[in-house]
């Protein structure tokens, strides 16, 4: 069975708690797209450990990891990774993780553009500054490196060359920057390359060769449904297809060797960065959810703005991922709470939308049409047994189903691997 996991929302969901339990009953887990912008934090006993490119199923010895030609790998970031996990003694090796030959390489300018782009924008969107913006262009635009490129000197000098004659001018004429030295550079990237080159081969021949032999595998998305380049709340996206089906072109599967597809979905939203967010909490709440929750970013520790969940949000997602099954994640952060809001439907200029509203001025306008339910104002996190779930817990889940038109699966209280409840 190959599965894909995305996010339904604006990413942190906790995708990465669950692709650490899913990945044990798969061979291999590939990360299809984005960049080390993602943070997948997962905790093992008292051991908390926050991934960016590498997929988090390298803490499960033996498995196979794998970074697709969709995502884009900054070399020192992904290095750095790796020698952070040395360090803790999980050795990264060239048997355990597979890097596509065809990913895009984040380079220096890419990092710096990043930062001056935000800079000019009137309307931020509040990016990770980890460039990756900039290098999913240059791909686009046909002028961008790629991890084999760093293992051909020939090649890396003339596409270098090219690059940094047509950047330097815009650093220097619109940016008023300092140029890049090529030397410096080249010499950078061909070390990245020296140290990585063993990792880097074919991966789509490679995952493909494995469905033969009847291995399974697991697709890790990073970020969420609506920080798609696509279908996201354009232009405060991401630059990539984090939905399902950048799994195709980001890994070289076809679309009919996938099985299944499950989100991870927060009990209530965050989102990090600019953009339209119709059930973001105005009041005090914020705070108490964002402690309760630790809602502080895992790449860039921004705070996270909170609000109730968004039925119609959600419904999208379940609909374009072509989603089966939920998993909700981080039910015990409600705890607490009297009454709880579900957003069922937007207004805009007296009319209601009960469909995710297209036109960005509608979107950065609505005002949700809420379902007020009772809480539950009991502890949840040592329960294991759905059953044993608090009466208006399990009514908050089933409402949501009914709404979602979609199983909710997994529901996860509390942070730790075995904190999880399996609903059916
Ligand atoms: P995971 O995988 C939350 C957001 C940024 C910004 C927008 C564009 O941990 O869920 P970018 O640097 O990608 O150009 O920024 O996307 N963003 C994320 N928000 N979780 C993520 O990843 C994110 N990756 C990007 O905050 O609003
Ligand atoms: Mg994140």
């Amino acid at each position: 069975m190959n599965i894909v996991v995305v996010g339904a929302q604006w990413g942190d969901e906790g995708k990465g708690k669950l692709i650490d339990i899913l990945s044990k009953d798969v061979d291999i887990t590939v990360r299809y797209q984005g960049g080390n912008n993602a943070g997948h934090t997962v905790v093992v006993g008292d051991k908390e450990y926050i991934f960016h490119l590498i997929p988090s199923a390298i803490l499960h010895r033996k498995k196979i990891c794998v970074i697709g030609n969709g995502a884009v790998i900054d070399p020192k970031a992904l290095l750095e990774e790796m020698d952070g996990l040395n360090r803790r003694n999980i050795k990264v090796s060239t048997q355990q993780l597979k890097i596509s030959a065809l990913a895009h390489v984040v380079m220096p300018y890419h990092r710096v553009l990043d930062g001056l782009r935000e800079g000019k924008r009137k309307h931020k969107i509040g990016t990770t500054g980890r460039g990756i913006g900039p290098c999913y262009s240059d791909k686009v635009t046909r002028c961008g490196i790629r991890m084999i490129d760093l293992l051909n000197p020939r090649v890396l000098k003339a596409k270098l060359e090219d690059n940094l004659s047509e950047k330097n001018e815009i650093f220097t004429k619109v940016f008023h920057q300092d140029i890049f030295r090529f030397e410096n550079i080249y010499n950078e990237y061909l070390a990245y390359g020296r140290r990585l080159k063993d990792y880097i081969g074919d991966t789509a021949l490679f995952l493909n060769q494995e469905i033969d032999k009847k291995k399974t595998i697991l697709f890790e998305g990073a970020q969420g449904t609506f920080l798609d380049i696509d279908f996201g709340t354009y232009p405060f996206v991401t630059s990539s297809n984090s939905i399902v089906g950048g799994v195709c072109t980001g890994s070289g599967v076809a679309p009919t060797k996938i099985d299944k597809a499950i989100a991870a979905v927060k009990a209530y939203t965050t989102r990090v960065g600019e953009g339209p967010f119709p059930t973001e909490f105005s009041t005090g709440l914020k705070e108490e959810i964002r402690t309760k929750g630790k809602e502080f970013g895992a790449t860039t520790g921004r705070p996270r703005r909170c609000g109730w969940f968004d039925s119609v949000l959600v419904r999208y997602s379940v609909v374009i991922n072509g989603i089966s099954e939920l998993a909700m994640m981080k039910l015990d952060v409600l705890d607490d709470l009297k009454k709880i809001k579900i957003c069922t439907a937007y207004r805009y200029r007296g009319k209601i939308y009960k469909e995710f509203p297209l036109d960005f001025e509608v979107l950065s306008n609505a005002k949700p049409v809420y379902e007020e339910v009772d809480g539950w104002q009991t502890v949840t996190r040592g329960i294991r047994q759905y059953s044993q779930l608090p009466l208006n817990a399990r009514r908050y889940i089933e409402k949501l189903e009914k709404l979602l038109k979609v199983r909710i699966k997994y529901i996860s209280i509390g942070s730790k691997r075995d904190e999880i409840i399996k609903k059916y």
